[in-house]
């Protein structure tokens, strides 16, 4: 594997990148692909060009629903290896615009389809890796957890374009021989995640005063996931797993919404030397999201047992360190939010998109 081509360096993929220039053993070229949609900051990669990697890197604009501009950049950079981490990601805004998470989700993933299949005619040492979530099981009630063979059972327009983004890239394996494999996760944290998720988002909130909107009852549960370990299993599935195969990925870090609110709140009080009392009254519960999924939880012990992946960091110490960072880096976070780092990139970027 000597080029691998990485879409989206959002929050996943710039941890990937990062990963595969560190000393993970990786040699080749990473191309990072990216519509820089609201979410995307190349902010989040700068520490790169210092790095001794940053001869291996470069950046490309491409919107994946763009076909045509697809082709070509597989045409110039010659791939063989792709990881696909481009999607959009945030359930509340599926339900308020569906339709941009069929384009890039479904139509998006079928053109880098294309474009692999196309590209890689009869090669078999080639990769497309497919980033996916566990949200495609559907939701669990208080016991059990999903498996890679659990059924399919999507029920926000976000999880199901996943699930649909799913299906198509194990089509174009049995097909077309497509060289593939596949992994879901669970919920993602760490420091550079958009503050519109919930952990950086009541982080922000803590440390501005504003209220901490708890949806419903609080007691929804989801798998965290520290995503340094999510990065280091997605190269392990690169290089080890098998063609095919899907892999599940989780922290077994379960949470309780309200219970994970109280425990952000201690970190955050520990780090700012706050009494966390003065957070408890910030808590508001507010209307349900619409089809909230009671219970997420995963069994990955198939990528522990197959693989030899497991999560490097405890829940606490991956908390801790995410609140270290958002308190350390208050810059990043107005640029994200204020809209000039929106103007930075149409003014840098703007005319080559
Ligand atoms: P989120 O980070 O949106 O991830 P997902 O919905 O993909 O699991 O939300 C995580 C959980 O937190 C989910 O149960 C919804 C809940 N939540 C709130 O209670 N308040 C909020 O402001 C947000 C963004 C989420």
């Amino acid at each position: 594997m000597s080029n691998v081509s990485s879409f989206i360096p959002r929050f996943i993929g710039s941890n990937l990148i990062r990963h595969l220039l560190g000393p993970a053993g990786f040699q080749g070229k990473v191309v990072n692909l990216d519509s820089l949609t609201y979410a995307g900051n190349l902010e989040s990669l700068a520490d790169i060009a210092g790095s001794a990697g940053a001869h291996r890197y470069c950046f490309e604009r491409i919107d994946i629903r763009d076909a045509a501009a697809l082709g070509a950049v597989f045409e110039r950079h010659a791939p063989d290896a792709v990881v696909h981490l481009a999607a959009e990601s945030h359930v509340d805004r599926s339900i308020l615009a569906p339709r941009d998470f069929l384009d890039t989700n479904v139509l998006g993933t079928f053109n880098l389809l294309e474009c692999a299949r196309v590209a890689w005619k009869d090669r078999s040492d080639v990769l497309f890796h497919h980033v996916s979530t566990d949200e495609v099981y559907g939701s669990l009630g208080e016991t059990g957890k999903f498996t890679e063979t659990s059924p399919y059972d999507p029920r926000s327009p976000y999880s199901a374009s996943k699930a649909a983004s799913d299906h198509l890239v194990l089509a174009y394996s049995h097909t077309y021989g497509l060289p593939v494999t596949l992994s879901n996760c669970s919920n993602n944290y760490g420091p550079r995640q958009f503050p519109e998720k919930l952990i950086p988002l009541m982080i922000m909130n803590m440390l501005e005063g504003k209220s901490l909107p708890v949806y419903g009852d609080g007691r929804n549960v989801r798998d965290w996931l520290y995503v340094e370990d999510h990065a280091s299993a997605l190269w392990l599935i690169m290089r080890a797993g098998a063609l095919g195969e899907k892999y599940n990925v989780g922290g077994e870090s379960e949470w309780e919404n309200i219970r994970l609110l109280r425990e952000l709140m201690a970190a955050v009080a520990r780090r700012t030397g706050r009494d966390a009392r003065d957070f408890e009254r910030l808590i508001t519960y507010v209307k349900d999201r619409p089809g909230h999924d009671r219970r997420y939880a995963i069994d990955c012990s198939k990528i522990k047992r197959e693989l030899g992946w497991s999560q490097a960091l405890s829940f606490e110490e991956g908390l801790r360190r995410t609140v270290d960072w958002y308190i350390d880096n208050p810059g990043w976070i107005e640029r994200v939010r204020s809209g000039a780092y929106r103007q930075w990139i149409e003014a840098n970027y703007g005319s080559r998109g």
